[in-house]
């Protein structure tokens, strides 16, 4: 593609963010213009603001270090005028969100959002972009709601689900699924922590993720979600039920998957489907699409979350362990990197989406 965009970040000091920033910095098609924060930033130089939070591997990039840092609400409008799109990670009170949000589309700038806030308003896709792709068609509606002609709102599913949905949603298509019970194990940057920055996590599991099981059980019935009247209505199968951990690993949530089945495939069937599985950013070779989305492994300790979860850039999802159940019909376990594939990478791939679908155009 030859369009380039100029891009913002709100939320570009958290770990989101500074994730956002990472992979933006050389990217193809988005150059970052813009870096906002709350009032506690602004003013500040990113490198000032960030004031010793950068927890990425890599060092700061040169080219954000002296960029000056925004007040996202303060500053909305310049923002919004001077951008193609924003990416949204932000820490505020979900009505806060919402409102800020809404205020960017309605400045005529697009939200690629990583926050919960908006996931559930009805007209706001929330993309896995090689699972659901097809729902960016609501966008037209949701831009009459607001009354805009470029500003829109899509989102990002939540972070847990994004190893087991990308698992099951294509043996959904060939075989049905019934039910599905998920325990997943959930590493602390999906808290925006550090062990430096919560050390009570070393040699520790806690049995509680506020908000997560209902995330994890909810959020994948929009996933499977048909539009019907300028909505996407959630789906009313498969049945999912959760348990959400948090353990002493710094990236990568897994999850330990049972599944039941309508019409009950081989264990070759199975595989055949997750090595075959692509979606529209396959087919259209976004940036950050992963050549092979779903990777199986074989080894019976496999997959680990130090070996896979940077796999094509962390943005694979990996697979072992498939085998029948007792209970249900056959059970598994899976790995993505959380604050890749779910969360800062996703939503890239999803502003690669609706930019490679027109969705999104530069301003000129
Ligand atoms: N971490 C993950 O793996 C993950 C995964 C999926 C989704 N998310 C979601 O992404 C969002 C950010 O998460 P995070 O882990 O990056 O949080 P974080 O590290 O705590 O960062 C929060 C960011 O929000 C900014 N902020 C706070 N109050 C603000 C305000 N009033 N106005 C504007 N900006 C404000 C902060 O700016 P200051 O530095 O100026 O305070 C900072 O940039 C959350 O909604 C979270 O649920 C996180």
């Amino acid at each position: 593609m030859n369009k380039h965009y100029k891009v913002g970040i709100i939320g570009a000091t958290g770990m989101v963010g500074q994730r956002f920033v990472t992979l933006l910095q050389d990217h193809p098609w988005f150059t970052i213009t813009a870096l906002a924060a709350s009032a506690r930033s602004a003013g500040k130089t990113y490198e000032e603001a960030l004031g010793g939070r950068w927890v990425m591997k890599t060092p700061l990039p040169a080219c954000v270090k002296d960029m000056p840092v925004y007040d996202a609400q303060a500053d909305l409008e310049k923002i919004a005028s001077t951008v193609d799109f924003v990416f949204c990670a932000v820490d505020m009170k979900k009505d806060d969100i919402k409102a800020l949000e809404e205020a960017y589309a309605k400045a005529e700038c697009p939200v690629v959002s990583n926050n919960s806030a908006n996931r559930f308003t009805p007209d706001v896709p929330m993309l896995i972009p090689e699972l659901n792709a097809h729902h960016c068609a609501i966008i037209p509606a949701q831009k009459k709601r607001l009354g805009t002609k470029r500003g829109f709102i899509a989102v990002k599913s939540n972070c847990s689900l994004q190893s087991y949905v990308p698992a099951l949603y294509p043996l959904d298509q060939a075989f049905g699924v019934e039910d599905v019970l998920v325990c997943t194990y959930q590493a602390i940057s999906g808290a925006g922590k550090t062990f430096e920055r919560w050390p009570e996590m070393i040699d520790n599991v806690i049995p509680y993720i506020g908000g997560e099981e209902e995330k994890s059980e909810k959020e994948p019935l929009k996933i499977w979600g048909a539009i019907e009247n300028g909505a996407i209505v959630p789906a009313s199968k498969p049945h999912f039920t959760a348990q959400c951990l948090r353990v002493p690993v710094s990236d990568g949530h897994m999850a330990a998957v049972f599944v039941r089945f309508r019409t009950k495939p081989t264990k070759e069937q199975i595989l055949k489907i997750w090595q075959e599985f692509k979606g529209r950013p396959q087919e259209l070779c976004l940036p950050h699409a992963p050549k092979q989305f779903l990777h199986y492994f074989e080894e019976d300790n496999m997959p680990q979350t130090r070996l896979q979860r940077d796999l094509e850039g962390g943005m694979a999802v990996s697979i072992g362990r498939l085998r029948k159940d007792t209970q249900y019909d056959y059970k598994f376990v899976c790995l993505s990197h959380n604050t890749l594939r779910g969360a800062a990478g996703g939503a890239v791939l999803g502003a690669e989406l609706l930019c490679a679908e027109g969705y999104i155009e530069p301003k000129q």
